[in-house]
Order: C-alpha cells, then sequence, then structure tokens
C-alpha cells in the first residue's frame, strides 16, 4: 500500500509526464517547506520545464488542470505558487477516514513495502576473544533498528552476527585455557567462573603471551591445530566460544536487542570455503603472487603515492585475511541466501575493507550484478574531552557496564520524581529508561559522525531526548486511562482546530519516515520525526481541552491522542525502546 508522499508522487508525476509528454516525469513531492504552502509541494515542474524550454507557471498550470480532472479522493485543492511550484491542500475527511481506519487496525499504520525483498543485515559482530566494549554499542543498535524498520514493512530480513571466532588469539586462548585448566586449585574447571571477566581473562593470556616465547610458541601450534580440526583443540574453543557468546546474549537481551543464536555465521562458518575463493579468483585471473602472499590488485585502489593497493587472499604462510573471508560472505549472502540487498553495518573505519571487498566481489563474480551491497557506516562515540569514549585511566569500557551505570542513573533520576513508588517499581522504570537513554542519544544522532557521549543530556527530560519522549506517551496514556472507550471505538470526526489537524496528519506520515530509514538506512530521521510528534500533541494539548470539551469533540480528541500513543509506540518499537505506561 502506499503512503500518503508515494500517492501523491505517483498522481503529480504522471500528470506532469502527461502535461509535458515526457514519460516518468518526477514531480518531486515533499512535505511542505512552510504551513503556507499547504500540506505537501511539488518541486519538479521548473526542472522539465526547463528541459522543454517552456513557461514553468504554463506548465505547472496545465498539470493542475489535469489533476483537478482526475478528482482524487485525497486531495482538496492544489495552486501554483512563485515560478511553477504546486501546494497540495488534503481533504479533512480524508485525513479523518485514514485515521480512523489506523486506529481500528493499528497494523495498517505502517503499510507492507509494494515491492518486499530479501535483506541481509549484518550487525553487532563483535570479535569473541574480548568482552563486548562500548565500541560495539552503535553498530549493535543501529543495525537492529535497520532489521525492525525492513521486516515491519514485510521484507524478508536475514540477521547475520559475522563474530570473530577464529583468529590468532584463539590460540593465544586455548593455550591458556589448557593451562589454567590443569592447575589444581578447587573448581579450575569450572569454565564460567574462569571466564567470568573476558577482558581480565584475555590480558592475563596476553601477558603469558608477551613474556613467555614458549607460550607464544605453543599459542601458534594452537591456531594450526584448531584450524586443521583436531578434535581437542576444536572441543576447547568451542566451550570457550560458547561462554563469549552467553556474555554477548547478556547484552543484547538487556539491550532489547533482536539478535540471538539462530543469527550466528560465525567467521569459523566460511573457513572450508576460502581455498574456493583462492580458487574463483585464479579463473578469473586476479591474483598475483607478491612476496609470497596471494593478492589482487585492481587499478581504482592506490596508496598515496599513487602505487595499487593489495587487498591480500593468502599470505605466504597460508593463513587467509578478514577480507578473504568477507569474500566467501559475500558469495553466501549472495548466492545461498539469495539477498536482493545486504547491509553491512559496521564502523567507518573499515570503509577501504568493505570498497575493496565489494570490487573484487563484483569482478570476480563471487556477487552477482543486481545485489546491492551497502556498507552502513556510523562514526565514534566521544567522551567529553573529544576522545574516544574510555576510562580515565584509558582503558575501553565494557558495554554492560555502561548500561548499569545507565540504570543507576535512571533509578536516581526517577527517584527523585516518584519518591513514593516503592522500590521494585522504580527499579523497574529506571531499567527501561536507561537502557532508552543511551539508545535514543545515539540513534538520534546522524550515524555518520562521530558524536560526544553525555549521561545529563541523553537523562534529561527535555528536549529530544528519551525521557522526554516515554513521558509524552506515558502522559497520553493517563489520559486515555481516564475514560473507558475501547480502541475499536475511537473515531476521528472533526479537525477544526489547527493543532488538531496537525496532529492528525504528522501521525499519518509516520510510513513516509519509514520508508526513508527504509533506504537510507538513517535511524535519526525516524527520531526527528517522533519528537516532531510529541511536540504536536503538545501543542494540541494545550490548545484542545480533551476531558472537559463537549460530547463529540472529547471522543474525538480523545480518538486523536490514542492514535498519537498508537503512532509513538509503534515508532518508538522501531527504535528497540519500551515504553512504560506509567513514569
Ligand atoms: N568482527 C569485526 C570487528 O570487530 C566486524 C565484522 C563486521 N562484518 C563483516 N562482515 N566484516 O571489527
Amino acid at each position: 500500500m502506499q503512503n500518503l508522499k508515494q500517492h501523491l508522487g505517483a498522481l503529480l508525476g504522471s500528470c506532469l509526464s502527461k502535461a509535458a509528454g515526457i514519460a516518468n516525469s518526477n514531480a518531486n513531492v515533499i512535505t511542505a517547506s512552510k504551513p503556507e504552502f499547504g500540506d505537501y509541494q511539488a518541486n519538479g515542474v521548473m526542472a522539465i520545464a526547463k528541459q522543454l524550454q517552456t513557461n514553468p507557471r504554463e506548465l505547472a498550470q496545465k498539470v493542475v488542470e489535469l489533476i483537478d480532472s482526475v478528482n482524487d479522493k485525497l486531495i482538496e485543492r492544489v495552486e501554483i505558487a512563485g515560478p511553477g511550484f504546486i501546494n497540495i491542500h488534503l481533504r479533512n475527511d480524508a485525513l479523518m477516514a485514514k485515521a480512523s481506519m489506523v486506529l481500528q487496525q493499528p497494523n495498517t499504520l505502517i503499510p507492507q513495502s509494494e515491492q518486499a525483498v530479501c535483506i541481509v543485515v549484518d550487525y553487532s559482530s563483535p570479535n569473541l576473544a574480548k568482552e563486548m566494549h562500548v565500541g560495539h554499542l552503535r553498530g549493535t543498535i543501529i543495525g537492529d533498528c535497520l532489521a525492525r524498520v525492513l521486516e515491519k514493512q514485510g521484507h524478508e530480513v536475514i540477521r547475520q552476527n559475522h563474530v570473530g571466532d577464529w583468529g590468532t588469539q584463539f590460540g593465544m586462548l586455548i593455550a591458556y585455557l589448557k593451562e589454567v585448566m590443569k592447575a589444581p586449585d578447587p573448581g579450575s574447571d569450572d569454565l564460567p567462573t574462569r571466564l567470568a571477566d573476558l577482558e581480565v581473562f584475555y590480558r592475563a593470556a596476553r601477558k603469558r603471551f608477551d613474556s613467555d616465547s614458549e607460550f607464544a610458541e605453543t599459542s601458534r601450534l594452537s591456531v594450526v591445530k584448531l584450524q586443521g580440526g583436531e578434535p581437542e583443540y576444536l572441543q576447547i574453543w568451542q566451550r570457550f566460544i560458547d561462554e563469549s557468546l552467553r556474555h554477548c546474549q547478556l547484552v543484547y537481551d538487556r539491550l532489547n536487542v533482536t539478535l540471538s543464536n539462530k543469527d550466528l555465521k560465525a567467521e569459523s562458518f566460511y573457513n572450508d570455503g576460502l581455498s574456493g575463493i583462492v580458487t574463483a579468483l585464479e579463473e578469473k585471473n586476479l591474483l598475483t603472487l607478491s612476496a609470497g602472499a596471494l593478492c589482487v590488485f585492481l587499478p581504482e585502489f592506490t596508496g598515496k603515492d599513487g602505487d595499487p593497493l593489495a587487498v591480500i587472499i593468502r599470505k605466504s604462510d597460508g593463513a587467509y585475511l578478514y577480507a578473504t573471508t568477507d569474500l566467501a560472505a559475500v558469495r553466501y549472502r549472495c548466492f545461498d541466501l539469495n539477498a536482493d540487498r545486504s547491509l553491512y553495518v559496521v564502523d567507518a573505519r573499515q570503509s577501504l575493507h568493505f570498497q575493496q571487498v565489494f570490487a573484487v566481489a563484483r569482478v570476480a563474480g563471487l556477487a552477482s550484478d543486481n545485489i546491492s551491497l551497502e556498507h552502513v557506516t556510523y562514526g565514534t562515540m566521544m567522551g567529553k574531552d573529544g576522545k574516544p569514549f574510555q576510562t580515565r585511566s584509558g582503558d575501553t569500557i565494557k558495554l554492560i557496564e555502561l548500561l548499569n551505570e545507565a540504570c543507576r542513573r535512571a533509578f536516581e533520576l526517577v527517584s527523585d520524581k516518584n519518591p513514593d513508588l516503592d522500590e521494585a517499581a522504580r527499579q523497574a522504570i529506571a531499567d527501561t529508561v536507561g537502557i532508552a537513554a543511551v539508545k535514543y542519544a545515539d540513534l538520534s544522532k546522524n550515524r555518520t559522525s562521530d558524536y560526544i557521549f553525555d549521561w545529563s543530556a541523553m537523562l534529561s527530560f527535555e528536549g529530544n531526548t528519551a525521557p522526554y519522549l516515554l513521558y509524552a506517551y506515558a502522559r497520553i496514556k493517563s489520559i486515555l486511562s481516564k475514560q473507558e472507550t475501547a480502541l475499536e471505538q475511537y473515531s476521528i470526526t472533526s479537525i477544526d482546530a489547527r493543532e488538531e489537524r496537525d496532529l492528525l496528519l504528522k501521525n499519518l506520515q509516520l510510513p513516509e519516515v519509514i520508508e526513508m530509514v527504509a533506504t537510507d538506512c538513517y535511524p535519526n530521521l525516524l527520531c526527528n520525526y517522533l519528537y516532531e510528534l510529541a511536540g504536536k500533541f503538545m501543542r494540541f494539548y494545550e490548545a484542545c481541552p480533551i476531558l472537559k470539551a463537549e460530547l463529540e469533540s472529547r471522543n474525538s480528541r480523545l480518538s486523536l491522542a490514542a492514535l498519537t500513543a498508537e503512532t509513538l509506540q509503534q515508532g518508538l518499537d522501531l527504535l528497540g525502546i519500551e515504553t512504560l505506561e506509567k513514569m
């Protein structure tokens, strides 16, 4: 089903095409930039007029006549403005009818995409040798939001958690684990205790590795044995991986992120296919031997000095690289999963890596021509000092600790606001608010820029924050709870006040925003929208009494409030944020 903008775009596009005699002309319909321009405006006439070398206002006049002759049920009137803009005013009854339908069937608020496709979303993808740290927050929640949005539109979404579980570090970890498990102290075989803190364990292993050359050698041999498939090594490795994954799952559950074990496609999964990648590249004559390593050189990638940059496929010792695994993953996603689109939600610092992998995959036929490969980049989370967010001593901060801290701070805030609530209730609210605050602060920033992590800004009740939106939602719910109308009985029957109409139209624009997020992968567009929606509700609430109004307008306004609550709830859910009935 089409959203409002798509409907108008199609209608005005066809009228413009007819008037200009040019097939598929784009009317360029956008939401009106000012209220006096109506609800939407079409900006496409001028460009077409220029192409035809005719007067734009005359062309606009022809378009307007065609629109009028159609008698579209959504359009009240259109008018020409300025050099050839077309302002579009929508009919109140059509808007009210659409809204009432949504109230009766809330799942029609976000219509299904007319062209469902298969989309892979690679996100989170931590390295399992260590604990997840703050650097994993962005990719994990941006990816989760995109997966939710695309799924909601009816696409087949395949989540891929491309965890790192196969590199040389695992040799070191296995060697160390074997050592400590041999130690005679009681409980030493208790892996969960041993690995309670992966970070501590990793550091201890690293210390051994750096200070003891014999241990370092054992570590190197251990990777070879592991990758050669020796059962004993595989078994220890598997136990380590399982334990590490359990830690990740705790973080995902805490964050309300939809990843689970079934979404895992670890690096090791591609191991058996790596020699096949070499063969495929060989067949296309793409490989060059350089200092013993097998490399691909593509003319479009050169270093600062203009020398060609290598994509290393296999090192001289026979080891494969990160890029080799990603080539195997591209092939799997394209030809086994049959994806139409494959998104990689990964740090911007890996941008060259993905450009190279995508380019090699295309020339080598490891990706079909029609799959869309997209690196969805994001910037770094910074501390107030403008450096990547760390502890004072310069250590990385574990993600789980950051979340604990968020909930602790939220608890103080909630206790301040609601000293009378019992402690368990305050804690439950704080757990939701704390996580929501961290997620929303991140998702509401343009993902491509770095941003400064700031506790007091994200926990504020003012501005574009999670507490503000959650509070707006809870407030509407409390108004609605004061009377007993069931959702199906809601119906919007009048939007005479400007604030009512504004709020109603805004509600109906959620699908357009969702469509933009689905196309361009910017969750901050959805955040901005929800913030504006909440603002429009507040203005409506100030200008239009609800409970004190006459029966008919009271019902209509309650319905509008119910619609807004529904939109807020569905929008926040797509961000992975839970709402609260009380705050
Ligand atoms: N494990 C990698 C890292 O920690 C991220 C993997 C991203 N996905 C991919 N297909 N390369 O940097």
